[in-house]
C-alpha cells in the first residue's frame, strides 16, 4: 500500500511517498528554520505563511522523487495534532483539497505517533509492544505503545519538554535556535562534573518528569554571572545540563522499563538525536540484556516518513477521516 503522507506541524513543510509503513520511496523536507533563528524560535504566523508557499512544490516534489503520479497512490495521510494551530491547518486542508479531487481515503496522524513510528522505517524488525520515551520539543512522555495504535502515557513532564529546556538553555548561552544541537555539540567538549545543577525531583506518579527548574537555575547562573562580568565556560556549562536531563530521562525510563517488565525500548522525537543520551541507552542495553531503538539523524526531527509509516497501521485499524477533519493544536497520544 503506498501512502502519500504530509507534515506541517510546525516548521518543517514535508512530503513522503510511504510503502506498508516501512519502506520510505521519497521524502522531501522544506526546512523554514533559517528565518526563524532571526528571532529566536518559530513564529507561528510566519510558519504558516511559508508553509502555504511550499506544500504545493513538497508534494509534487515528493511524487517526481518517487516517479509516481496520484494515480499510483492507495491513499494519503496528513499530521492532524498536536502542534501550531496555524501550520497544521495548512497541511490538513491541502490534504482534504487532494482526498476530494482524487478520491483516495484520508488517514489523520497524531505526530508524536509518527515520531514513533520513524522507528518502523529504521528497525524492520521492530514491532509492539515496546516502552517508548517521547522526548520532542513540546512533549516529553514514557508510552506503552501495546500496538501500533494503542498506547498509554505512563508518565510525563509536569511543566517544560526536555527539548524546550534544551533549547532555552542554549538561547541563553548564546547559541542560535534551535538550540538542543548546539548544546549537544558544545556539551561533547566540556566536562559534565564541571557545575552541580539541581536534579529535577517530582512527587507522585514515579515516572513523571520535570525539567523547569533545571532550566531555570541554568538561566539564573547565566545571568548571575553575566552582571558580575564573569563569562562561563559554555562546553561544561553545556555538558553538565545535558548530563543532568539524560540523567533523569534515563533514571525514569528505565524504572519504568523494569516495574513493567519491557525488555524492548525505543526513543522517539527530536531529542532522540542527543549523543549522550544514544549512547548511554546503548551501555545500559548491553548491561541490562535490552532491545534498544532509536531512529537514525535524518528521522529525529520533523519529517513526513514517518507520518506515512504511521498511517499505514491508522489505516489497518480502520482509522481514515472525511472533509470534516479539523486540526487540533494539542491532543493526548492516546
Ligand atoms: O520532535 P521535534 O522535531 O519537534 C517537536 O515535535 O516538538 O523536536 C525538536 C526538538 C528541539 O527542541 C531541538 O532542540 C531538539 O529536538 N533537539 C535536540 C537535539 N537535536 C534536536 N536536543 C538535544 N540534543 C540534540 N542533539
Ligand atoms: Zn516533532
Amino acid at each position: 500500500m503506498k501512502i502519500l503522507a504530509i507534515e506541517s506541524s510546525c516548521d518543517e513543510t514535508a512530503a513522503a511517498v510511504v510503502e506498508d509503513g516501512r519502506r520510505v520511496i521519497s521524502s522531501v523536507i522544506a526546512t523554514q528554520v533559517e528565518e526563524h533563528k532571526l528571532y529566536g524560535g518559530v513564529v507561528p504566523e510566519i510558519a504558516s505563511r511559508r508553509h502555504c508557499e511550499s506544500i504545493n512544490g513538497v508534494v509534487r516534489e515528493a511524487l517526481s522523487q518517487a516517479e509516481m503520479k496520484l494515480t499510483d497512490l492507495d491513499a494519503l495521510a496528513v499530521t492532524y495534532a498536536p502542534g501550531l494551530i496555524g501550520a497544521l491547518l495548512v497541511g490538513v486542508n491541502f490534504a482534504k483539497g487532494l482526498s476530494l479531487s482524487t478520491g483516495l481515503p484520508l488517514i489523520p496522524v497524531h505526530h508524536l505517533r509518527s515520531h514513533i513510528a520513524a522507528n518502523y522505517i529504521a528497525h524492520p524488525d521492530l514491532k509492539p509492544p515496546f516502552l517508548c520515551l517521547v522526548v520532542s520539543g513540546g512533549h516529553s512522555h514514557i508510552v506503552e505503545v501495546r500496538d501500533y495504535t494503542d498506547m498509554k502515557i505512563i508518565g510525563k513532564t509536569r511543566d517544560d519538554a526536555a527539548g524546550e529546556a534544551f533549547d532555552k538553555a542554549a538561547r541563553t548561552m548564546g547559541m542560535p535556535y534551535p538550540g538542543g544541537i548546539h548544546l549537544d555539540k558544545a556539551a561533547s567538549s566540556g566536562d559534565p562534573l564541571s557545575f552541580s545543577l539541581p536534579r529535577p525531583k517530582v512527587s507522585g506518579n514515579p515516572y513523571d518528569l520535570s525539567f523547569s527548574g533545571l532550566k531555570t537555575a541554568v538561566i539564573n547562573l547565566i545571568h548571575n554571572s553575566s552582571q558580575r562580568g564573569e563569562e562561563l565556560p559554555v562546553n561544561d556549562l553545556s555538558a553538565s545540563f545535558r548530563k543532568t536531563v539524560v540523567d533523569s530521562l534515563m533514571e525514569k525510563f528505565l524504572l519504568a522499563a523494569d516495574d513493567l517488565g519491557y525488555k524492548s525500548l525505543v526513543l522517539a522525537g527530536g531529542v532522540s538525536a542527543n549523543s549522550l543520551l544514544r549512547q548511554r541507552m546503548d551501555e545500559e542495553a548491553k548491561k541490562r540484556g535490552l532491545t534498544v531503538c532509536y531512529p537514525p539523524l535524518p528521522l529525529c526531527g520533523d519529517n513526513a516518513a514517518m507520518v506515512g509509516a504511521q498511517a499505514y497501521y491508522e489505516f489497518l485499524s480502520g482509522n481514515t477521516a472525511g472533509m470534516e477533519l479539523n486540526a487540533a493544536a494539542t491532543m493526548s497520544i492516546e
